[in-house]
């Protein structure tokens, strides 16, 4: 038997067991390839001792409506930045990547699937460049990977937010409130745009596009005028205001791989107040709700499509690529190009001018 090495890294994201699920499968069918899950990304194998989870058949029954991920996921660490504990109680990372390749190696793994998102796909491809037999598979919430038309988890994330625009709506009008949804996406705002849209909300903003607080008052102001006392915005995380910069905390987690944006709906709600907007308004911060819970059937759907054109990748040696959906088929793509262009939303793009069309103002005028 052959062996070969799944993982997920990076943040959860709805449809990850149902890849994990479709993978086994067509492994064990072939009736050559053991599978092994490594246990919170690659950290497994660089535990001590190891921590690998064989995957089979009856292991992963039935978990393509689960979500979150049976192998454990994380985004800290990793095999080029290991965290290390100094004598002084500081931290430092070291790089264990040759070491990761040589476990491999030793423990018979002949090819090794990364499921994730950016991060992860730019460590399959330096691990790829040491010569570890890798395939990629895109995950992410965000949408935000230019290599594919769409990742897997993003629909289910969407749908999450506008079930919450829909609930706001109801409660903004009855209350005569601005009420403000803080959505995730870190550089790419594809989750607040298809829920403001799909919601029917009355603001949408963008990491893409900086917002200036005048105009949304102004905006704000003329639903007043026109006798409507509410209005619902939908937020990004990594949203920004003209001339300003992303809202983020420090983060103290070891090994934690980004910048931990936090606060975009709060800081709005008091841009907005200074503005002199004259409705009360609160915030609603959807945060990780977004990344958990059942994966619509979408999602699932092409979760088994990644899982299966991953595994002909593998059997036929296809190393160095990622899977990726160009509508209608699955295609594989280099890892090469994957890691060289994210997929962020153009401001021109017709989605944007759907948004506007039907009456969003984006931030950044008032005429739509
Ligand atoms: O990359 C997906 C994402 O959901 C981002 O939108 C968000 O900023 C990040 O993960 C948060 O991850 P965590 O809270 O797990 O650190």
């Amino acid at each position: 038997m052959k062996r070969v090495m799944l993982s997920t890294g990076g943040g959860d994201c709805p449809g990850l067991n149902a890849v994990i699920r479709a993978f086994v499968k067509h492994a064990n069918q072939s009736g050559k390839w053991e599978v092994l899950g490594c246990y919170q990304s690659f950290n497994g194998l660089l535990m001590e001792p190891t921590k690998l989870i064989p995957l089979t058949p009856a292991s992963v029954s039935g978990i393509h409506v689960r979500g979150g991920t049976i192998i454990g996921t994380t985004n800290k660490g990793g095999p080029f930045a290991w965290p290390v504990k100094r004598f002084d109680g500081t931290w430092e990372t070291i790089d264990r990547s040759d070491e990761m390749v040589k476990k491999c190696e030793i423990l018979g793994i002949e090819a090794v699937v990364s499921i994730g998102g950016d991060g992860s796909q730019r460590i399959s491809m330096a691990l790829y460049e040491k010569g570890l037999p890798i395939i990629g598979i895109p995950k992410t919430i965000d949408n935000d990977l230019a290599a594919t038309d769409m990742t897997f988890g993003f629909q289910t994330a969407v749908q999450i937010a506008t079930d919450a625009v829909d609930k706001l709506v109801t409660t903004a009008a009855s209350h005569n409130r601005v009420l403000i949804l803080e959505v995730m996406g870190r550089d790419a705002g594809w989750i607040a745009l298809n829920s403001a849209i799909a919601g029917g909300a009355e603001v949408c903003l963008i990491p893409e596009i900086p917002y200036d607080v005048n105009i949304i008052n102004i905006v704000i102001n003329e639903r007043i005028s026109r006798g409507k006392n509410f209005a619902v915005i939908v937020i990004s995380e990594g949203a920004k205001p003209k001339d300003g910069c992303v809202s983020q905390i420090i983060n103290d987690e070891i090994g934690y791989e980004n910048v931990r944006l936090s606060g975009a709906a709060v800081r709005l709600k008091e841009e907005l107040k200074i503005a002199g907007c004259q409705l009360d308004i609160r915030e609603t911060v959807l945060g990780h709700l977004q990344r958990g819970g059942i994966p619509l059937a979408f999602d699932r759907i092409i979760s088994a499509q990644f899982g299966t054109k991953a595994f002909e990748l593998v059997e036929n040696g296809q190393f160095g690529n990622m899977v990726a959906y160009r509508y209608p088929n699955i295609v594989s793509v280099p890892l090469k190009e994957v890691i060289s262009k994210m997929n962020f939303v153009d401001p021109n793009c017709n989605l944007v001018e759907t948004a506007r069309g039907i009456g969003i103002c984006m931030g950044d005028s008032s005429i739509y």
